[in-house]
């Protein structure tokens, strides 16, 4: 099983991502986790990749390319995976073609920006997993605490309202280009696309996608 999530910070792919791992037993594969443990290694390009984060720009099409091919020759990607925020440009997309997988959804999560800003301010992660709260919407059991691990969250570094709008920017800039390309691999290839309402709650959410995930298996 092979599943791309697309959409705009904040709407929820990260949270919806957990669920969709579970049921299938596959790995996330979340090119922002990617690019954070990249910035943990304090080298010359951890330094430039963090840089680049921080004001909330992509990351070279080169470089995030390079990451997922190493990622997906992992034994753990055998019998499929989930890419969360892969591919971002029509680069990157027709790179996944290029490869050869075979891709069965595409999902596209869809919220507004006003909501987009809400959630980010109060979004809380904990950074080893990349599991990601929200202080009011998606709470922790215990504030400020990871539910499993039980580790301290905290607030991610690009998620100030500047690097927030450039995230955005960049969204739409390739959006568009992106959707175009997935309608038209539905069309050709045995994938499916949908777009998802990511303004309901989260277990609403989780179950329409598994109605969705289920159906057309
Ligand atoms: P990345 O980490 O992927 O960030 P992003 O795409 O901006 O998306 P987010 O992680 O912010 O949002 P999300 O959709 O996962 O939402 P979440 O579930 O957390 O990438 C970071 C950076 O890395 C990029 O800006 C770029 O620089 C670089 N990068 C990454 N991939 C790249 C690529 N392919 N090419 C180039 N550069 C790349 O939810 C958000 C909040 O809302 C949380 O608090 C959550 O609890 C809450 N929430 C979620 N769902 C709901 C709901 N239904 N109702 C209420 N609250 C909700
Ligand atoms: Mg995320």
């Amino acid at each position: 099983m092979h599943i791309i999530l697309l959409g705009a910070p904040g709407t929820g792919k990260g949270t919806q991502s957990k669920f969709i791992i579970e049921k299938y037993q596959i790995p996330q594969i979340s090119t922002g986790d990617i690019l954070r443990d990249s910035i943990k290694l304090k080298n010359k390009i951890g330094k430039k990749i963090y840089k680049i984060l921080k004001n909330g720009q992509l990351v070279s099409d080169d470089i995030v390319c390079n990451l997922v091919y190493e990622r997906i020759k992992k034994a753990d990607c055998a019998n499929g995976f989930l890419l969360d925020g892969f591919p971002r440009t029509i680069k990157q997309a027709k790179y996944i073609s290029y490869l050869g997988i075979k891709i069965n959804f595409v999902l596209e999560f869809i919220v507004p920006d006003d909501l987009i800003l809400k959630r980010i301010s109060g979004r809380r992660i904990h950074p080893e997993s990349g599991r990601s709260y929200h202080i009011y919407f998606n709470p922790p059991k215990e504030e400020g605490i990871d539910d499993i691990t039980k580790e301290k969250l905290i607030t991610r570094e690009d998620d100030k309202i500047k690097s927030v709008k450039n995230r955005l920017e960049n969204h739409k800039k390739n959006i568009d280009l992106l959707t175009k390309y997935y309608l038209n691999q539905e069309k050709l290839k045995n994938l499916k696309f949908f777009k998802i309402d990511g303004t309901e709650k989260p277990e609403i959410i989780q179950k329409k996608i598994k109605i969705i995930l289920e159906k057309k298996e």
